[in-house]
């Protein structure tokens, strides 16, 4: 089939990849020249595990190609992703004026039948508002389909070829027959495409992102009030996971969600219950708990040393929302940050893969180490604020010779309680016991 992807950010530059490893013929575009040519070159603009494979083999074998005129793509494709960002704007709605623009456009350029694809996520109606806005200018049918996408940062390539199920907003037999021939080889292994109305698509996506930010909030309160009794998360997590209806992920508490899906997902879905007066109470108060939990590895720096924190270092490890990402957006580790810096402490971060990003973000406001030895020279104490693999498993020596002293803040339960009272830490996690 011929796909056109309009919009080359995280979604759509996976999407676009991965039907061309299915044997399409892709074209991307994007309106950012640079960006254009830099993937003409073969250069992945972001950092997703193994998608840089199959990206490359794609472009060499003549199926994956980008362009900055999206004339020449609608022409060619029968179907068209939009993959556009959808910010939040000020009030926590999400800003429609990328698609709908491109939505415009698309009007005046079609020139015969299409399937144009909603692949962002958008609230509901918004497929209505495209069909309408094509309609004022096209005189020729086409279809508007939704088909959220639900792919993890850090596993989106392997989400988007082994799906757990596809959802597709559509009430034309036409465009239903294009997208299940289109989605037959990632549903091979007899997960389901699931064909609905296309505000039922737009809703599942969020009530999906919705409900787990409810789930891991729900988690950290429960660490929070484990805390008061002396209880262990861990146990009480296990307890509750091995019972089928709840099952056993996304229920490890932390410091809080962030990202730059669920928060804005869930802020979305608040925002637009408000708007036809339906209160979601569940989901503000997810909304007020996540921000709280984002500062309770400050909180506990602060009970342990005093609110005045002048004078004293602290080596942080990790920045990225969570493992295996650059990306820091509404990253725990920002909050922190500026709880801690703003009580006078010193910081000296490490991670992986999120360093230039926070340089460019925050410039000296902290100090940056090369490795994750390194930002704990003559430290107070270590914080842990993503869960990376290096971090798992550290030399426990290294740490105590570089540490003023043996203490650990651990904002992500990587490490066994037992095991940190043997090596005489001072450990402090999640809803376990110091
Ligand atoms: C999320 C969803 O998992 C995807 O299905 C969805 O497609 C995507 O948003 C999106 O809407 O585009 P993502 O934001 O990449 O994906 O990251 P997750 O792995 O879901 O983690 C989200 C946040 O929850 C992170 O801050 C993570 O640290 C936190 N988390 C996750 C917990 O605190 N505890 C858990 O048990 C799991």
């Amino acid at each position: 089939m011929k796909i056109a992807v309009v919009g080359t950010g995280y979604v759509g530059l996976v999407t676009g990849t991965c039907f061309a490893e299915t044997g399409n013929d892709v074209i991307c575009v994007d309106i950012d020249i640079e960006k254009v040519e830099k993937m003409r070159a073969g250069v992945v603009p972001i950092y997703e595990p193994h998608l840089d494979v199959i990206f490359e083999r794609n472009i060499k074998q003549n199926r994956l190609s980008f362009t900055t005129n999206l004339e020449e793509a609608v022409e060619q494709a029968q179907i068209i992703f939009l993959a556009l960002p959808t910010p939040p704007g000020e009030d926590g709605s999400a800003d429609l004026s990328y698609i709908l623009g491109v939505a415009e456009e698309l009007g005046k350029m079609i020139k015969e039948y299409k399937v144009i694809v909603d692949k962002s996520t958008v609230p509901v109606g918004t497929a209505d508002k495209v069909k309408e806005t094509i309609a004022k200018h096209a005189n020729v049918d086409f279809d508007v389909v939704s088909n959220p996408e639900f792919l993890r940062e850090g596993f989106a390539v392997d989400d988007f070829l082994k799906p757990d199920r596809v959802v597709v907003g559509t009430e034309s037999a036409k465009a239903r027959k294009v997208m299940e021939e289109l989605y037959k080889p990632f549903v091979r292994q007899g997960n389901p495409i699931i064909f609905m109305d296309e505000k039922s698509a737009e809703l599942t996506k969020y009530a999906a992102n919705s409900f787990l930010a409810t789930k891991i909030t729900f988690m950290n309160e429960i660490a929070n009030y484990c805390e008061l009794i002396g209880a262990n998360v861990d146990d009480v997590r296990r307890g509750m996971g091995t019972d089928t209806r709840i099952g056993n992920r996304f229920l490890f508490p932390g410091i809080g969600y962030g990202g730059s899906c669920f928060p804005k997902d869930v802020q979305a879905l608040a925002k637009s219950g408000k708007e036809t007066a339906y209160d979601f109470s569940i989901i503000n108060s997810v909304m007020d708990v996540n921000h709280k939990q984002k500062y309770v590895l400050a909180e506990k720096v602060k009970a342990y040393f005093g609110s005045d924190l002048k004078g004293k270092k602290l080596a942080l490890w990790g920045l990225a929302f969570k493992p295996d990402t650059d990306d820091i957006r509404e990253a725990p580790a920002l909050y922190m940050i500026d709880e801690l810096t703003k009580a006078g402490a010193e910081i000296t971060a490490f991670d992986p893969e999120a360093m230039d990003n926070v340089k460019a973000l925050l410039g000296d406001k902290i100090k940056y180490a090369s490795n994750q030895y390194e930002a704990l020279e003559d430290a107070d104490a270590l914080l842990i604020a993503t869960e990376w693999q290096v971090f798992r498993t550290p030399d426990f020596d290294r740490i105590s010779d570089k540490l003023k002293a043996k203490v650990i803040f651990d904002g992500r339960n990587l490490y066994d309680l037992v095991d940190m009272r043997n090596k005489g830490y001072y450990y402090n996690s999640i809803g376990r016991r110091t």
